[in-house]
């Protein structure tokens, strides 16, 4: 699989995608992460980017043509699944839309700044707008990290062990069970004494009651289904 994302800040890219589980998504080959310079594609000789908006009002606006001429460069190369613009007004990001996304071969994801993106770039070339919650940042950056990340634990072969994927929390549409690890006891608070049994039945139906009890609690929304 592969992601295409094109931002003004790339250095701000370097780190996300040089760690742990997606580092080695990319080593073994499995998920390739490219970050392009918008500024690259900037079509007058200050290599601006942006201008005012058009009626007036605060903030800047990125223009079409640099997105344009890198999103037509990269198409031309190859065809894309999805074109994403990451922005707060988009479809919330979900456990069901990263499965979703984990089972197409390339994404393009567009990063937004100042006040946004020229309305046009989002009729034209955006297949689908995500908001990773209902709160706004300063760029489409770190939304766009997030959304790699979610997606790309979930290709097969990426985690050693493919169950922990399915097993995480959102699954199943509830959330985990608590977990526990060596010592047994700390300070006087021990592990529940069903994990300690060795009784896999015991133990799974331990786990079943207290997600269900988590979800209850902390996520109630999530069982009107
Ligand atoms: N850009 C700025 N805020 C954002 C958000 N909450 N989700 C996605 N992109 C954003």
């Amino acid at each position: 699989m592969r992601f295409d994302i094109i931002t003004v800040l790339p250095s701000l890219l370097e780190s996300p995608f040089a760690h742990s589980i997606l580092q080695r998504a990319q080593k073994k080959g499995i998920a390739e992460i490219h970050v392009h310079n918008l500024r690259e594609y900037a079509v007058n000789k200050h290599k601006s980017v942006d201008d005012y908006p058009y009626g007036g009002g605060s903030g800047m606006v990125m223009q079409i043509e640099p997105f344009a001429q890198c999103i037509e460069k990269l198409q031309s190369e190859r065809t894309y699944d999805e074109i994403i613009y990451m922005t707060p007004d988009g479809v919330t990001l979900n456990q069901e839309m990263a499965n979703d996304l984990s089972t197409k071969e390339n994404i393009i994801i567009l990063c937004g700044h100042y006040k946004g993106i020229d309305q046009r770039i989002r009729d034209v070339f955006v297949t689908r707008e995500i908001s990773i919650g209902d709160y706004v940042l300063s760029g489409g950056e770190l939304p766009a990290a997030i959304v790699v990340d979610a997606v790309v634990r979930l290709i097969p072969g990426v985690l050693s062990d493919e169950t922990s994927a399915l097993s995480d929390s959102f699954q199943d549409g509830l959330l985990d069970a608590p977990i526990y690890t060596r010592p047994a006891e700390w300070r006087g608070h021990r592990v529940p004494d069903v994990l300690l049994s060795g009784n896999e039945a015991k133990i799974n139906e331990w786990r079943d009651e207290e997600q269900l009890k988590r979800t209850k609690d902390r996520r109630p929304d999530l069982l009107k289904d």
